[in-house]
């Protein structure tokens, strides 16, 4: 019996597999973040194809915080309308979808926007040098990221994915590499995850208390004196009662030179798993079934997040299903295509 096609509950999400769409920023949104019937097929299609979760690719909780002028934004009240139009449509295909909450931070790209960073450090030379952020800023982010979360709970996501990984703001916060702050915000390991935990402590009062909050890390940063899986532990030490699931992603800080190769973050979801017993997501070049079945099997994760393998086969979770024997319900419009 396949354990990747077994059902995964956590509050009250309830998926029918554990094979979920990694975020994938789609650069299509409009000029002022709206949704266009790219996503609209784009998601659907992976929802036709069998996936039991879709995290929707990062959406931008303030103007500033785009990587660039067309990502998704849910940043004022004028986009719940045209998401939960969205939300309903991947409902009806019988699949559910999570938000991924973001803000770029020093990693955004769009001109005219006055760039906020932890610490006046730039991403790179081809980056403007961004504004270190005053409390004030600071209170902003935390009030933008809450009204997002409000939003997206309004509009009928099933959760919320808080970006807190490859190098955007969040992440600049936890990461001592581009944190040089010398108030509570920066320093010591609590005082770096403070942003995040007040972020978290504000969207969990107004959520309902049972849509569960996902996190995406970067477990490492692969530079010396950068996060490593050590310090990603103290951090989700001291936030692990505010989240329900860990996605375990990796890098983006900076650009080092990375080892790659199949499943490469997969110990970083089962170190944490095993750690706390708190449920993970693997995620990064895992491709193939029997890869995908071996990690929900041998519960190194709760669920395996595919991105680009996506990208070229939006039915993937047929085909898994057909590779290893599992009963797969095909849409009625497509059961003559049946393996
Ligand atoms: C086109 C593209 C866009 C991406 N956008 C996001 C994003 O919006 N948020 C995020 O956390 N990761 C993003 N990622 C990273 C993926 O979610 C995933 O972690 C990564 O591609 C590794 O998984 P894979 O080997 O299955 O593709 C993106 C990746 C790709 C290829």
């Amino acid at each position: 019996m396949s354990k990747l096609f077994n059902p995964f509950k956590l509050k009250n999400l309830q998926l029918k597999n554990r094979i979920a769409m990694s975020p994938m920023c789609m650069y299509s949104a409009t000029d002022d973040g709206r949704i266009t019937d790219w996503h609209q097929i784009h998601y659907a299609s992976r929802a036709i194809g069998g996936v039991g979760l879709i995290i929707q690719e990062a959406t931008a909780v303030e103007k500033r915080g785009r990587i660039t002028a067309n990502d998704l934004g849910i940043w004022d009240d004028s986009f719940v309308s045209d998401l939960s139009k969205f939300v309903e449509n991947i409902h009806s295909l019988d699949c559910k979808i999570a938000i991924q909450l973001a803000h770029a931070g020093r990693k955004c790209e769009v001109t005219n926007e006055r760039i906020i960073a932890p610490s006046a450090i730039q991403w790179s030379e081809k980056y403007p040098i961004p504004t270190e952020m005053t409390k004030n800023d600071i209170n902003e982010v935390i009030i933008a990221f809450t009204q997002a979360a409000k939003r997206a709970s309004l509009a009928g996501y099933d959760a919320i994915e808080l970006h807190a990984a490859h190098g955007y703001l969040i992440h600049e916060f936890l990461s001592p590499l581009s944190n040089h702050r010398i108030d509570e915000y920066g320093g010591n390991t609590i005082n770096r995850t403070r942003f995040l935990k007040e972020i978290l402590t504000e969207i969990k009062n107004v959520i309902p208390s049972n849509m569960p909050i996902f996190i995406r890390v970067s477990a490492s940063d692969y530079i010396e004196g950068g996060l490593n899986i050590d310090e990603t532990l103290a951090i989700i030490d001291i936030i692990k009662d505010l989240i329900d699931i860990v996605d375990c992603s990796s890098g983006g800080l900076l650009s080092p030179r990375i080892d790659l190769y199949p499943g490469y973050q997969i110990g970083f979801a089962e170190t944490i798993k095993k750690f706390f017993n708190i449920s993970t997501a693997a995620v990064g070049l895992i491709t193939t079934p029997e890869m995908a079945e071996e990690i929900i099997g041998n519960q190194r994760a709760d669920l395996v997040l595919l991105g680009r393998v996506l990208l070229r086969q939006p039915y993937w979770p047929m085909y898994a299903a057909h590779i290893l024997k599992a009963d797969f319900t095909y849409p009625t419009q497509y059961i003559r295509g049946k393996y």
